[in-house]
């Protein structure tokens, strides 16, 4: 067993406010996704669970565990430190909860995606998309399309992303193109357009 459930209590008293929310319907919809696609249930719940166990933080503790964990910001995220979080609840859930590289990996790329995804990084970043208590333009959208196509639902929400990212002037992670990029050259097609952007 990955996590007993006096260890899942003792990860969610770490969370308050919406972020326990939010991480209890990203643990349902992980969970949901995994049975949907054939993924590993536990492991999904796992890495759903621990995704934003430092979102919390500020910039001086996101970089002090970067610091402590040998993680190196790059460029962009030096400047959008938040996007670090992916980065250091994914050292924590190696190192004060054992969790195996698979989780590791895929809650480090949930915030940004990256090229060639596996089973387990699309399930936590689609689930963390489209969980229950997310109501943002074009939710509804990647919850259809991951009824039937987890590929399909992660093209579009990266193209979602991006045009949020464009609209607001923000930078773009580079591991964010890489996976959107990935997914094309699998062959994988856009169903609708991103949601407010007439593309
Ligand atoms: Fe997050
Ligand atoms: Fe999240």
């Amino acid at each position: 067993m990955l996590c007993t459930e006096l260890e899942r209590q003792s990860i969610l008293s770490r969370l308050s406010g919406y972020r326990y929310t939010h991480t209890l319907g990203c643990e349902r919809a992980a969970k949901m996704l995994a049975e949907r696609f054939g993924g590993d249930v536990e492991k999904a719940a796992f890495a759903a669970l621990l995704h934003d166990i430092t979102k919390r933080l500020s910039k001086e503790e996101q970089l002090y565990l970067c610091d402590k964990y040998g993680i190196i910001p790059c460029d962009i995220e030096k400047i959008e430190w938040k996007m670090l979080h992916g980065k250091t609840a994914a050292a924590i859930a190696q190192h004060e909860y054992g969790a195996p590289q698979d989780i590791v990996d895929a809650i480090a790329c949930h915030t940004t995606g990256k090229a060639d995804m596996t089973l387990l990084d699309k399930i936590i970043y689609l689930a963390d998309y489209i969980e229950e208590t997310r109501d943002f333009d074009g939710v509804e959208p990647a919850r259809e399309l991951a009824k039937t196509d987890i590929d399909e639902a992660l093209l579009y929400c990266f193209d979602q992303s991006l045009y949020d990212l464009l609209s607001r002037g923000k930078l773009i992670h580079p591991d964010t193109m890489a996976a959107r990029n990935a997914l094309i050259r699998q062959g994988v097609q856009r169903k609708f357009g991103a949601e407010g952007s007439g593309v």
